[in-house]
């Protein structure tokens, strides 16, 4: 099948290269394996192959690790003596998130059915999931190439490389920023943009429910501060670009990844490059692992300096980062809104700032053209019949979507009833969107607006304890048909909320605790349960 050169004999890096025999034959060596130009993984678009489960190995179809809260050591426990390709499902971080392009089923799915080839997609699994990957990649290396496995869909898990421009985060399109607003009132500990874009120029739409990806750029003075510690020029060629544009828009400078410390432990010795070494193979001599960003990284070799072109074929690329759409196409064609809580943190002295929040809220500037796409949401909708009842539980930036879903419901004149629990930290400062959701409810298009105030009082109190609170009517709604939808922090709101609604329909719905998880799983399966959690 595989049609390529031997590994070891194809040169990447050019024989007048500034390196030494045993440097050039090594980058190349790491070249290769980076860019999977080995055949151990071609992308191979269109060709229908796959890894059946080998005897002794159960494939039920079950995925018991599908579960965003679940540690990555337990979901593989519970995966082990499943075939490879539901071992890589168990190896996601189960959010179903769609950054990678696909859900974590059908991306493990495309990895197995060698349709797919980079292993680095899952931004919320992070490393560990990098890692796991890798390692059950070199199983599938040597496997041989099968029949399609049973749930193999080409259509549906194929990257998208050849969607219109603009549907898919392989064909991106550019879109015009247009302003952004802050939501917080001054006294708030968080930083949340009300942040709007001009679709006009590249004609995309989107239907509520759907996602924007946003590429983002790095900031300068961390580029530069970079550069200096690699003692380059700014202008240096690489890739056809000055290493200045390079770092800016193509790689990734948070988590430093292994490949760098591979890079680093062979340009060093001794002591050096064992620990390269060592942190190369996941260990944590430091215990500063999980914030070992690109610069911090270089700071822990200080000196070391590697090649700028070797340096950045050690980084990740750069990944988009999807934000929940907060306006309605059918309300304002033609613009699009997001709800970006910032992330920015101190490690040690040095501020970090989360790369796609603080381009959105202050590295872009009116009229700029920013490069985008729609990420279209297969599970997260309004309902098809615009009579159903709808419940939204969304705290903080959670109100998304739910913004989208009632300015999209008055602009189509949908009849069904709209409740919506929002809450944040204060009710002073941290009351997003109110002048608009009060209009809504005093118009009556809100229905009903319960609010939870995590701060105001001594004790914490959150959207689902005031769930708990109005349990009955809840369940009364949804007696009458109505969906129920959450967005928000997947970590322990998502888990928290569910708890309480299976606490409610217990109650309130006369049934046991198991009887009532399965109730709300049956509301999962017939989509009147849905999720956007990240
Ligand atoms: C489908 C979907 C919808 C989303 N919708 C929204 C939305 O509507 N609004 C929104 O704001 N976000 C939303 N997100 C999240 C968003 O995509 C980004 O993950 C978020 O904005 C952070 O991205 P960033 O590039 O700014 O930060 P990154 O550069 O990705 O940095 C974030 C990382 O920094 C680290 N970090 C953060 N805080 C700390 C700390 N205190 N200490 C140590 N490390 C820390 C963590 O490792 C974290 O993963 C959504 C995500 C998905 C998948
Ligand atoms: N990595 C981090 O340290 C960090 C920190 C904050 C947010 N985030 C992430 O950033 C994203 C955006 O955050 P955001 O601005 O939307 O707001 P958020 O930080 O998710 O907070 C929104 C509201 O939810 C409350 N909350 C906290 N835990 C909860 C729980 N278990 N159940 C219900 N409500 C809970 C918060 O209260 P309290 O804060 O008062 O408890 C706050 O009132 C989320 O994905 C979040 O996970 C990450």
């Amino acid at each position: 099948m595989n049609q390529m050169t031997p590994a070891s004999r194809l040169e990447i890096i050019p024989a007048n290269a500034p390196f030494s025999d045993s440097q050039r034959s090594w980058l190349n060596g790491f070249l290769v394996g980076l860019l999977s130009l080995d055949g151990s993984a071609p992308l191979v678009p269109g060709e229908n192959v796959g890894v059946l489960a080998p005897a002794g190995e159960v494939d039920d179809g079950e995925a018991p690790w599908h579960d965003q809260t679940m540690p990555i050591s337990d979901r593989m426990k519970l995966a082990e003596g499943r075939p490879l390709r539901r071992r890589m499902m168990a190896a996601m971080a189960q959010q179903d998130c769609g950054q990678c392009g696909y859900n974590c089923n059908d991306y493990s799915d495309a990895i197995a059915n060698r349709t797919e080839a980079r292993l680095n997609l899952c931004i919320p699994g992070g490393k560990e999931t990098a890692r796991m990957l890798k390692a059950l990649h070199e199983e599938l290396a040597k496997t041989p190439v099968t029949s399609p496995s049973p749930s193999f869909t080409p259509a549906e898990a194929m990257p998208a490389i050849t969607a219109a421009p603009g549907r898919s985060r392989d064909n991106p399109i550019t879109a015009t920023f247009l302003s952004r607003r802050l939501l917080n009132k001054n006294g708030s500990e968080k930083e949340t943009w009300h942040i709007d874009f001009d679709l006009s120029g590249c004609g995309l739409d989107y239907v509520v429910g759907d996602s924007f990806g946003i590429f983002a750029r790095n900031e300068i003075g961390l580029v530069d501060q970079i550069i200096a510690m690699l003692g380059a020029s700014h202008t240096v060629e690489v890739r056809g670009k000055t290493l200045r544009d390079v770092l800016i828009s193509d790689v990734s400078l948070a988590p430093a990844p292994d490949s760098l410390f591979e890079l680093l432990s062979f340009i060093t010795g001794g002591a050096q490059r064992e620990r390269a070494r060592a942190l190369a193979q996941g260990e944590d001599p430091d215990g500063d692992a999980a914030t070992t960003d690109v610069m911090a990284a270089l700071q822990k070799f200080t000196g070391v300096r590697p090649h700028p072109e070797a340096f950045v074929e050690a980084l990740e690329p750069l990944q988009p980062r999807l934000y929940s759409i907060s306006s309605s196409h059918n309300a304002a064609p033609g613009k699009l809104s997001l709800t970006v809580d910032c992330v920015r943190y101190v490690v040690g002295k040095r501020k970090r700032l989360g790369l796609a929040s603080t381009f959105l809220a202050e590295r872009i500037d009116p009229g700029d053209e920013v490069r985008v796409y729609v990420q279209k949401s297969h599970s997260f909708a309004l309902p098809k019949d615009p009579k159903t009842p709808i419940i939204m539980i969304g705290p903080g930036t959670g109100i998304a979507p739910f913004r989208a879903f009632l300015l999209d419901r008055k602009a189509t004149g949908a009849p069904g009833k709209n409740w919506l629990f929002f809450g944040h930290q204060r009710s002073e400062y941290d009351f997003f969107y109110s002048d608009e959701l009060n209009a809504m409810k005093t118009s009556g298009l809100l229905t009903r607006m319960s609010l939870a105030w995590s701060r105001d009082g001594d004790k914490k109190f959150y959207v689902q304890d005031r769930m708990r609170e109005v349990g009955r009517e809840l369940w009364s709604w949804l007696a009458e048909g109505a969906n129920v939808y959450v967005c928000g922090d997947a970590k322990r709101m998502a888990k928290d909320v569910e708890r309480a609604l299976v606490d409610i329909v217990a109650q309130f719905g006369a049934r046991s605790t198991d009887e009532a998880v399965l109730f709300v799983g049956e509301l999962k399966k017939q989509g009147r349960f849905q999720q956007d959690v990240y």
